[in-house]
């Protein structure tokens, strides 16, 4: 049995007011899309069979899917989901069955995937019955044999006593191919949109004495869809509260775990603690025992165990060695390495550079392109100059190399192991290991010279 999925996504979401396609709006720090795609992996389908069917913004849709592996096709224009599924016959006809799923409804679970695809009707669709009422597509189902779906009315057609019927199309079908393809030939456009509605094939298909089966949802909010930026941020904060409650469940302690900020693909460690306020964004990966404190901002980063951040500190594509300590107010951008047990702390930049283990840059400093040797000290005010106008160059600074505040580093240029520099010192040439390095004028003390001066005025 060779089963593929097919994810709409051609629509344009127009009470979304924007310039972007609905499915590629983010909430908990993936695109619905993104969510809708991760599942269907999940469930059991690989990338290489599932299409997206894009048509607004096509070209944004594409390019989204890019790297996946999963293939696109164009529906243009959009005339209904029961159009976008034709727009794709030539793709999935190749397989036994098809999995059809809306890409707007991002809490679509693995599970449900995987239960449409073993299914063996020639049609299963997902049903949800939230208690609230929802303007979703009725369920109708034969009256003397209820296990037996005949057909979904839409919320614009459905008569008073229709809309009374609470079990809901969710918008996530399996269909066998054979059983599809014919059936999606006798859609029309009698509805109030003129479209070609999906939804009608399941009463073609029951019409046919074909078997068509519900399959319930265990929770009926995973069909809740966006349709607007209110539901938007109602779905951005259902995934971060499920992804914090998670996290708790796994060990990970939240303070004011509303207050705290975790995209979906972030792996925490056991007993690291997030103080209230903190952001943990991308594919960050958190070590065990690690304290985050309040108003830091990750973005991609990984930190080994015990790692102490402070507050108000931004990370963005860093790596962080365990134990080691991080601001408060620092800020390591890509390329940082910082080694285990180093302390990076208020004010310090860090770009492009290795910082060895047990090294220490505590305050007012810009470290970039550099690798710093274990143990160095770099002093407050230490400035890597990697920058010439036209390109970067690189610093080097030994193992246990003392650099004095305020130092002026001029790359390319190498610090010995051991060596010392003369804090306030301007340095365009390598110190030798062990050397003390001294790059400012001397000074000179005039004596009585500040009395003199007094008794003149
Ligand atoms: C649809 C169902 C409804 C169900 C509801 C669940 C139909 C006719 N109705 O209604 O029974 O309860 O979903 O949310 O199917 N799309 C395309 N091409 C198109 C039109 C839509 O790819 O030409 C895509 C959209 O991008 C979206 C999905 O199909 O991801 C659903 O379309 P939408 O217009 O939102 O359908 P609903 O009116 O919500
Ligand atoms: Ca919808």
């Amino acid at each position: 049995m060779r089963t593929c999925a097919l994810i709409l996504a051609a629509g344009r979401g127009t009470r979304m007011r924007s310039r972007l396609p609905k499915v590629l709006h983010a909430a908990g720090g993936r695109t619905l899309l993104g969510h809708v795609m991760t599942s269907v992996a999940g469930g059991g389908i690989a990338p290489a069979d599932v299409a997206v069917v894009g048509g607004y913004g096509a070209e944004q849709i594409r390019a989204a899917i890019g790297g996946s592996g999963a293939h696109f096709v164009l529906q243009e224009p959009q005339l209904g989901t029961g159009h976008a599924v034709l727009a794709a016959r030539d793709w999935w006809r190749g397989y036994d069955r098809v999995v059809v799923v809306h890409g707007d409804m991002p809490l679509l679970s693995a599970g449900t995937v995987a239960g449409l695809a073993a299914g063996r009707a020639d049609a299963v669709l997902a049903t949800a019955t939230p208690a609230e009422p929802r303007a979703y597509g009725r369920i109708l189902r034969d009256a003397q044999r209820p296990e037996r779906v005949v057909g979904i009315v839409e919320d614009k057609q459905a008569s008073a006593e229709q809309k009374r019927i609470r079990e809901l199309n969710a918008g996530f079908y399996s269909f066998s191919t054979a059983a599809l393809a014919p059936a999606l030939e006798k859609l029309g456009t009698a509805n109030p949109h003129g479209e070609y509605y999906l939804t009608d094939t399941i009463a073609i298909l029951a019409g046919q004495g074909l078997e068509v089966s519900g399959l319930a949802l265990e929770d009926s909010d995973e069909c809740l869809g966006v349709n607007d930026r209110a539901e938007l941020a109602q779905l951005d904060l259902y995934i971060r509260r499920r992804k914090a409650a998670a996290l708790m469940a796994n060990g990970v302690s939240i303070e004011y775990p509303e207050s705290v900020v975790v995209d979906a693909a972030v792996e925490v460690g056991m007993d690291t603690v997030l103080e209230p306020g903190v952001q943990l964004r991308g594919a960050s990966k958190v070590g065990e025992n690690c304290r985050i404190r309040t108003g830091a901002v990750l973005e991609n980063c990984e930190l080994g165990d015990g790692v102490l951040v402070r507050p108000y500190s931004v990370l963005e594509n860093a790596r962080v060695g365990a134990g080691a300590q991080i601001g408060p107010f620092t800020r390591l951008r890509e390329g940082a390495e910082i080694g285990e047990q180093a302390h990076i702390g208020n004010f310090v930049e860090v770009k492009k550079s290795r910082v060895g283990r047990g090294a220490k840059a505590n305050h007012l400093a810009y470290i970039g392109d550099a690798q710093v040797g274990g143990r160095a000290n770099i002093g407050a005010g230490t400035i890597t100059c990697n920058y010439d106008g036209k390109a970067k160059h690189a610093t080097r600074i030994g193992e246990g190399a003392f650099i004095g505040s305020n130092s002026t580093l001029v790359a390319p240029i190498e610090i010995g192991d051991g060596a010392y520099v003369a804090a306030g010192s301007v340095l365009t040439e390598a110190v030798p290991k062990d050397a003390l390095g001294l790059g400012r004028a001397r000074q000179v003390n005039k004596p009585e010279w500040a009395a003199k001066r007094r008794d003149q005025h």
